[in-house]
């Protein structure tokens, strides 16, 4: 492909992502020719109904109902797949498009997170690229951080805040005092929300995202189902308050760390520092933190989802594409990457939990035996005011194992003074 000639693109998808990507090829038409070299032109298109208004003009582009007949056409160099969904079209499609020898950029974070080895490894086989900048963060062009930005460092610890959804209700639940149930119907109507919810609030949509910065980071294979996940349904008001009351702030945490037990990846909500960055992050917006040997510890921010920032970070690897920069997905040829012994135990860590007891003489002694018997230690406690029979118990232990804290949770009912079911947040060192 010479560089004076056309990148020409084959665009399926024309939801929020898609009609993005075509408004800033046509609104920057000749920046992006500047930047790369060459101009970067929209061949042919497709979605499901093509009479629906997209806000910018589609007419001049050829249509396709097919996605997989878009990915086999001559005229396009790369396929742009902004479908979504994990199988169904937007696999058969990708598969398509690199059997027909194009490259391919995608934003499908769920896809790439089950078959983003097979599918690079089958785009590396065949000498094209396959580029997700846009699958992890939205805006923020962490993909690039860790391939080329940070290529020089061993990087031992990335974590972050990935889905916007879980931060926003968790900092409008907050901030507007309000419940959880109150803040997700907001959310829906905002439009925050993936299709399917439970992507975002069971915190699955944002373990995608970790799994595929785990393989960058450490050079490992893809593998989702080492993955921890808890999602954000069962944090109540009375969680975020008690923990703002004790200096913290509570976030769906994702952490993948190599350590002497084996690669550990987890994405769970934790209590973070109100005052460290990630404590601070308010509303949709998603933070990454890389640390590398060389480095040290990197920050990046920025909105991680919506129309803009997320087309914003398609453009980056059409770009890079268009310049011939032809990176690896993974950062290293897709077939070296190793698989991963996953730690079957959680680094320990200090625990915050939140205990509805009865209100009699005793009832904390037998939870303070509990806790001891599995070899808890407490580090603070604190009872709340109360006008009926429900004691409200918060309890930040000293650090320990998640196995621990799971076999106290086990042994609480037993002591009969337990009236709802506790909750155990992690606290995490950030
Ligand atoms: P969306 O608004 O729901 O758009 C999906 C598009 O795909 C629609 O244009 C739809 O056509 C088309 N489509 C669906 N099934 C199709 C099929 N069988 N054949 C042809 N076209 C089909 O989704 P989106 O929010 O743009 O997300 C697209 C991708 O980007 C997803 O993988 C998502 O996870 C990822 N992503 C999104 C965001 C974000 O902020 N939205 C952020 C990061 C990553 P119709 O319009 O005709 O129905
Ligand atoms: N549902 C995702 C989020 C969209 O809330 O972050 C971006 O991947």
């Amino acid at each position: 492909m010479s560089l004076d000639t056309p990148l020409r693109l084959g665009v399926a998808g024309l939801g929020t992502v898609g009609a993005g990507v075509l408004k800033i090829v046509r609104r920057h038409g000749d920046l992006l020719a500047a930047r790369a070299g060459r101009p970067v032109e929209v061949v042919a298109v497709s979605a499901r109904s093509r009479g629906k208004d997209r806000g910018v003009p589609i007419d001049a582009f050829a249509w396709e109902d097919d996605p997989v007949a878009l990915a086999r056409r001559d005229d396009i160099d790369v396929f742009v797949e902004l479908m979504g969904g994990t199988d169904g079209p937007a696999k058969a499609a990708t598969e398509a498009a690199i059997a027909a020898g194009k490259d391919v950029v995608t934003a499908n974070k769920a896809m790439l997170a089950i078959h983003g080895q097979a599918l690079a490894e089958a785009a590396e086989a065949g000498g094209r690229v396959l580029r997700f900048e846009a699958g992890v963060a939205g805006g923020i062009p962490v993909v690039k951080a860790l391939t080329e930005g940070l290529a020089g460092n061993e990087i031992s610890r990335v974590m972050g805040v990935m889905n916007g959804t879980c931060n926003y209700i968790l900092t409008r639940m907050e901030s507007g005092h309000l419940n959880y149930q109150e803040v997700f119907s907001e959310a829906e109507k905002l439009g925050y929300l993936e299709a399917d919810p439970t992507l975002d609030v069971g915190g699955i949509d944002a373990a995608h995202k970790l799994t595929l910065l785990a393989s960058i980071a450490f050079g490992t294979r893809i593998d989702f189902s080492a993955v921890v996940i808890e999602g954000i349904e069962r944090i109540t008001i009375e969680d975020i308050e008690q923990a703002a009351d004790m200096g913290y702030r509570i976030k769906l945490l994702g952490v993948a760390e190599m350590t002497g037990r084996g690669l550990e990846t987890r994405m769970t909500p934790c209590l973070v520092p109100m005052t460290s960055p990630l404590g601070q992050l308010e509303n949709a917006t998603n933070m990454v933190v890389l640390e590398g040997d060389a480095v040290g510890q990197v920050v990046l921010r920025g909105a991680g989802a919506g129309e803009g920032p997320t087309a914003s970070a398609v453009m980056s690897d059409i770009v890079d594409i268009a310049r011939g920069t032809r990176v690896a997905t993974f950062g290293r040829p897709a077939a070296a990457l190793v698989a991963a012994k996953a730690a079957r135990t959680t680094t320990p860590a200090p625990y915050y939990l939140r205990l509805e007891l009865k209100d009699r003489p005793g009832a904390l002694a037998k939870v303070a035996a509990v806790l001891g018997e599995a070899g808890i230690s407490i580090d603070r406690m604190r009872q709340y005011g109360h006008e009926d029979t429900a004691a409200p118990v918060l309890i930040v232990t000293h650090r320990t194992g998640r196995d621990a804290v799971d076999a106290a949770l086990a042994a609480l009912p037993a002591t009969a003074v337990v009236l709802a079911e506790p909750v155990a947040i992690r606290i995490e060192n950030v």
